[in-house]
């Protein structure tokens, strides 16, 4: 593996728009291997998106403003075929709010200059990317704040710099917090099928020197009653106005079992994630994935005659499993209310 010492948010960012064209690391195949690709048309945004070249709510959010300029540039004078490419964006994947968060703002941008002006639209999507470089860098700082000297941490999917444009959400508080010397064991889950924990968790940990293990999400209850780790920290798809938090599949059983074994349970993600019109859960669209992606996990080239599966790619945690929930504008404690 590739080492960097002294490696900054930058050097991690998957997501870069040179000259018009957007770059983006292909996540699929790490940590393997280290490949760019480029992307010029809004079809190819939106498969990248769809197809997990890009994740991570807030990075897939970036993304989408990036190809919302791509789509000005294209589509000229045509304001209802660049609504239409929006669209395309905000349907290829449905869970995170903060890809129609990213292209409203697009939308609203184009709308106050009365036209696809794409020097404005580009202007407003590198603002998109740098609020959420500040906006990790602030949650890093008061969630790390929340963790004792000591502190085993369980984190779950990949929140870092590979899910965000910055320093990364639930990562970004435990790198902090590790180099405070608050976190003395780090516990990633591999998170299955994608496994962004043990590919991608990993990659980021260990190109920074920080110590750590990989567990299968099965551990969980095995981890906690052990008494190595007094967090589970996450980061979220969408929080609810009323503090349900959708999130990678597998958080939910993690906030289940922390509340059993008195283990706190933090969410950190910006105000991007935050829908604030979504009054729980309950409504929260749960993006279902191709079964073959279970199966294909395993190694096997098909399944047996027979074999279905279900494969939710995100859960609804309910608001009153979570003891924490820090955005750029601070630490929430329940009872939550985002409606406004
Ligand atoms: O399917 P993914 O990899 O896009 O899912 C990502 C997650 O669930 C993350 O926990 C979430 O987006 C927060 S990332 C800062």
């Amino acid at each position: 593996m590739k080492k960097h010492s002294g490696d900054t948010d930058k050097d991690l960012s998957p997501i870069r728009f040179v000259k018009g064209t957007l770059k983006l690391l292909d996540q699929r195949l790490l940590p393997a291997e280290e490949h760019w690709l480029t992307l010029d048309s809004v079809d190819q945004v939106a498969r990248a998106i769809t197809d997990l070249v890009v994740r991570g709510a807030p990075a897939i959010g970036i993304t989408a403003a990036f190809g919302a300029v791509i789509a000005a540039r294209r589509r000229g004078d045509d304001f209802s075929a660049w609504r239409a490419d929006l669209e395309q964006l905000n349907q290829s994947r449905p869970t995170a709010v903060n890809l129609a968060w990213a292209t409203e703002r697009m939308l609203r941008v184009a709308k106050a200059h009365g036209r696809l002006d794409s020097d404005a639209l580009e202007t407003e999507a590198r603002a998109i990317h740098a609020e959420d470089i500040a906006a990790n860098r602030a949650m890093a700082q008061s969630g790390s704040a929340l963790l004792e000297t000591g502190s085993g941490i369980l984190t779950h999917c990949n929140t870092g710099a590979l899910a965000t444009g910055g320093i990364g959400t639930a990562l970004g508080v435990i790198v902090a917090g590790h180099r405070a010397g608050r976190v003395a064991r780090i516990f990633a889950d591999e998170t299955r099928p994608w496994l962004q924990g043990s590919r991608l968790t990993a990659w980021e940990l260990a190109r920074q020197d920080i110590p750590f293990k990989v567990v299968i999400e099965g551990s969980a209850a095995a981890l906690m009653a052990s008494g190595q780790v007094q967090w589970v920290v996450t980061g979220a798809d969408r929080i609810a106005a009323n503090g349900d938090v959708a999130n990678k599949i597998g958080t939910c059983s993690l906030a289940v079992i922390a509340r059993h074994y008195g283990v706190r349970f933090m969410v950190v993600a910006p105000s991007s994630t935050v829908d604030p019109h979504m009054s729980s859960g309950e409504g929260i669209a749960i993006e279902q994935r191709d079964p073959s992606e279970i199966w294909r996990a395993a190694g096997l080239e098909q399944a047996p005659a027979g074999f279905d599966a279900w494969n939710p790619v995100f859960d609804i945690t309910p608001a009153d499993l979570v003891d924490f929930i820090v955005t750029e504008n601070g630490v929430h404690r329940p009872p939550y209310d985002f409606a406004s």
